[in-house]
């Protein structure tokens, strides 16, 4: 059967900022690469041809940076979003591009290991309208939550105080055409939004059939900044280590464990603990980077210790002092020795940016 895939890579981004002041969110690399392609992976490499992503309607960004879709085998048609009015509204809008298709409906801002080939024909299988892939989660009231009664969903409620389980619906959605039904025949939220959740709501009041079954592996929503470092982190340990051309590792330096160098890049004098990647162009010296980092393409790091971070392309880490970790630096940033008396902590820094000093 003729499968669609519907991503979505509108939205703010707002608890993203300040990155997202200049940045789509769907664009930040995790492991040097755009959160976007791994959406679109996941859809190509189970087979789908035709791709659709919702953008936001005053930004070329996205499109810009994605292209066509050959590059992954497949076709992608860019749809247009006035304003982020909510997931549902995303669904309604597609509806030309899907017409009468089934379609995964895959959040731009999700990340899951092993693909979704097993969703889709699960979906087949179980001859459902409308298929959820749930994953246990420590904090669901962040969420679309699931009530789960004699193996079924009976109800879906966005984001709720008092979760009903402690699942949350992911943002990998499978869909019938009737699901057209479901976002037509919804009202907004109390936050004005047309919620998914809703929609899933008004399938199960008008009898059809939801499917689900649990992730077994990860899933990673990366709304906020942490979870960027946590699906950075779990992208490097899944990652084969390897070293392109023209890389340079001198003598003095130690690299271990799962790493990547990629083209052209530096070590000297350094130690490079995985897993980690080091971009394009990079150039560590006297350095030490530690595990779960990821080095933007000509980022340059100098008499300075990196961990548990990622840095965007084009920084300056030179003689920062302390270790840095846990950080993520947009790009271009800059970290650099303060010279002269007295010592002094020196800040140059845009809106919404946060430092924690020791
Ligand atoms: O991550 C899973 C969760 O995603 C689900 O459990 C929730 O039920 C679902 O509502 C959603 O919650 P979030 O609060 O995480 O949704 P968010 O507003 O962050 O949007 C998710 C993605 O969709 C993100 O990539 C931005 C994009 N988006 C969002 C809206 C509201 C759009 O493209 N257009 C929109 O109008």
């Amino acid at each position: 059967m003729n499968f669609k895939a519907l991503i979505a890579s509108g939205g703010r981004g707002t608890r993203l900022r300040p990155i997202t002041h200049t940045q789509n969110k769907h664009l930040i690399p995790i492991a040097n690469k755009p959160i976007l392609h791994y959406a679109i992976e996941a859809a190509a490499s189970a087979g789908i041809k035709e791709i659709g992503i919702v953008i936001n309607a005053d930004s070329d960004e996205v499109p810009k940076a994605i292209g066509d879709g050959r590059r992954w085998g497949t076709k992608i048609t860019y749809i247009p979003q006035d304003s982020p009015s909510g997931l549902a509204h995303v669904v309604r809008i597609a509806e030309p591009f899907i017409g009468k298709d089934n379609f995964i409906f895959y959040l731009g801002d999700n990340m899951v290991v092993g693909g979704v080939k097993k969703y889709l024909d699960e979906f087949q299988r179980s001859g459902a309208n409308c298929f959820l892939a749930l994953a246990k989660v420590k904090d669901p009231e962040r969420f679309g939550v699931p009530e789960i009664r004699n193996g079924e969903i009976v109800r879906v409620e966005e984001k709720p105080r008092e979760p009903k389980s402690n699942y949350a619906v992911a943002g990998i959605y499978i869909y019938d055409h009737h699901i057209f039904e479901a976002v037509n025949g919804i009202v907004p939220s109390g936050r004005g939004e047309l919620e998914i959740s809703d929609a899933h709501q008004y399938l199960i009041d008008h009898g059809y059939k939801i499917g689900f079954s649990e992730i077994t592996g990860w899933w990673k929503d990366t709304g906020k900044p942490l979870d960027l470092l946590e699906a950075n982190r779990l992208i490097l340990e899944n990652t084969d280590p390897h070293i392109e051309d023209g890389v340079e590792i001198d003598p003095h330096s130690d690299v271990a464990g799962r790493v990547v160098l990629q083209r052209g890049c530096r070590i000297i004098g350094s130690k490079v603990r995985g897993p980690a990647i080091i971009g394009e162009g990079a150039v560590i010296v006297n350095s030490y980077i530690g595990p779960f980092t990821s080095i933007g393409a000509g980022t340059n790091v100098s008499n300075s210790e990196v961990e548990y971070s990622i840095v965007l392309r084009g920084c300056r880490i030179i003689d920062a002092g302390m270790r840095i970790e846990g950080s993520l630096l947009g790009n271009d940033v800059e970290i650099v020795r303060a010279d002269g008396k007295p010592r002094v902590q020196r800040f140059m820094i845009g809106d919404q940016s946060r430092v924690e000093v020791a």
